[in-house]
């Protein structure tokens, strides 16, 4: 059976869709274990009810976005590299499968979070979690990069500029989320 030439246009675009769902379960659902770890501070009679409740709205992030959202990239990319399987031959191509890979083990490592903090068996700080919740920034915007430039990423003066640029705001948006946090908790 041939598919017709717009049905990778629909895989690209479900791609698309399914990568924006993917990263938005997996940015909010750290964001969730490090409220839900940092629910240790609470008074004991509520703690509890914050947990479970913490849990269930994990539980139900995971299951309900974030895992539909990579299973629909992954399904919608075999079928772009189906319908074009010379890409799989390309160097950027090759580097992009390495950091979905990356992408995949931090996903099921997730789950293995989530559950050791159902079991409240957790030994994360909230300031850890915070630091891992930055690695499916770095793949994202390594993945996107590699996909758009593919092979001839421009290394002018003013590519490097707006890396520079990108850099510092990411950094201002860290050390003020830090300020905020430290002036909150005096
Ligand atoms: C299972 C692994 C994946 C494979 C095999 C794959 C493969 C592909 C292919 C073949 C294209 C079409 C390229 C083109 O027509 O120019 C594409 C587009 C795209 N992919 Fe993936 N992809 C995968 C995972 C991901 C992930 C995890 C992300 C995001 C982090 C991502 C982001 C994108 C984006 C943004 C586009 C659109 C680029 C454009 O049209 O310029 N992909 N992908």
């Amino acid at each position: 059976m041939t598919l017709p030439p717009e049905a990778y246009l629909w895989f690209k675009s479900l791609h698309i869709i399914g990568v924006v769902v993917w990263f938005a379960g997996l940015f909010y659902l750290v964001r969730l274990f490090i409220y839900h770890v940092e629910a240790k501070e609470l008074d004991e009679e509520i703690r509890e009810a914050f947990y479970n409740q913490y849990s269930l709205m994990e539980l139900r992030l995971a299951n309900i976005i974030t895992t539909p959202g990579m299973i629909l990239t992954v399904s919608m990319a075999t079928g772009l590299v189906v319908m074009e399987p010379s890409w799989l031959t390309e160097a950027w191509m090759q580097f992009k499968l390495g950091f979905v890979f990356l992408l995949l083990v931090y996903h099921f490592f997730c789950y293995r979070l989530m559950n050791q903090l159902k079991n409240n068996k957790c030994n994360w700080s909230g300031r850890q979690l915070r630091i891992l919740n930055e690695m499916p920034t770095l793949l994202l915007v390594s993945v996107v990069l590699l996909v758009v430039f593919k092979s001839s990423f421009p290394t002018n003066a003013a590519t490097w500029f707006i890396v520079l640029l990108i850099i510092l705001m990411a950094l201002s948006i860290q050390f003020y989320a830090r300020y905020r946090r430290l002036s909150q908790s005096k």
